[in-house]
């Protein structure tokens, strides 16, 4: 058997493998189309580690927001504010403006700071949502302003933080209610192919079964069957020829060592 008989078995063996890799995909592709993308659940804010958290926009606050309200943990982190900011009544302005009382206040709280062109003419009153976006990221919430802070990206440290800065007033504001997250739009709609319990008479479920289940299965056993039957057919023919094939194989392998030189 020459060089030529030793590649075309070996192109009948690849040509098998493909065939069967094809064969064994096929069913399997169909099924996956078949399978719709139900989302288990979706998540309200994912933490990208960047300090870019909302995904989307749940009511604010979330319980988990309120929840983290602790004004010893706030006194923690406004360690990280401290080099600029004083908290306490009468307090002195530093490179930022004391910080007594401004929950709930208006923006530019103090009269006798400078404040930024932006900060003065922002407008809008210190809201737990605006304080909780303004210290996230306080560039990006207020364009133009001078505090030249990163922002806390853990949202914990900022409700922490702002709930110290609300006891830290002469009357302290409410906290604020926790809003519920939104009812997603479409929560009873069955979906085809999803679970459905299969009940008997006394209401036990039996098993979890498929709106399309038995057929696929079955399809692809036979194709199963019929790609091992060609795979049969092609080890036979090649074991026929491979037995008197070694040697040119070898012979060949010694060939292909010895032309480069
Ligand atoms: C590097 C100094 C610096 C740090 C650190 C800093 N701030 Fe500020 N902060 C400022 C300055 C300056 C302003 C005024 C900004 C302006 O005029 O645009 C300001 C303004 C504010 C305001 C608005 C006050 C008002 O009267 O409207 C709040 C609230 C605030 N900072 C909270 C914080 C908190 C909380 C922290 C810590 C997590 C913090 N800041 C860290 C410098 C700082």
């Amino acid at each position: 058997m020459d060089e030529l008989g030793f590649n075309k078995i070996a192109g009948a063996i690849l040509a098998t493998a493909l065939g069967v890799m094809v064969l064994r995909e096929v069913p399997h592709f169909l099924m996956h189309t078949d399978a719709p993308e139900v989302p288990v659940y979706s998540v309200g804010a994912i933490d990208l580690g960047s300090g870019e958290e909302e995904v989307l926009d749940l009511p604010f606050p979330q319980q988990s927001w309120v929840d983290a309200m602790d004004a010893d943990e706030g006194a923690k982190v406004f360690k990280k504010c401290q080099s600029c900011h004083n908290v306490e009544a009468g307090g002195p302005n530093g490179t930022g403006p004391n910080l007594y009382g401004v929950v709930g206040g208006p923006t530019a709280h103090k009269s006798d700071f400078s404040y930024s062109s932006a900060m003065a003419s922002a407008g809008y009153d210190w809201t737990y949502e605006q304080l909780d976006g303004f210290l996230t990221r306080p560039a990006a919430h207020l364009s133009g302003t001078n505090m030249a802070f990163i922002g806390l990206k853990n949202e914990e440290d900022r409700a922490a933080v702002i709930e110290y800065l609300r006891v830290n007033a002469a009357s302290p504001v409410d906290r604020p209610e926790p809003k519920a997250a939104p009812e997603p739009e479409e929560p009873t709609e069955m979906v085809e192919g999803e679970e459905v319990p299969v009940v008997d008479e006394d209401g036990d479920v039996v098993e979890a079964s498929t709106e399309n289940p038995v057929a696929d299965p079955t399809d692809s056993e036979n194709e199963g069957e019929d790609t091992t039957s060609t795979t049969e057919e092609a080890a036979g023919d090649e074991t026929a020829e491979t037995e008197s094939d070694s040697s040119d194989n070898s012979a060949a392998n010694g060939n292909d060592e010895t032309e480069p030189q």
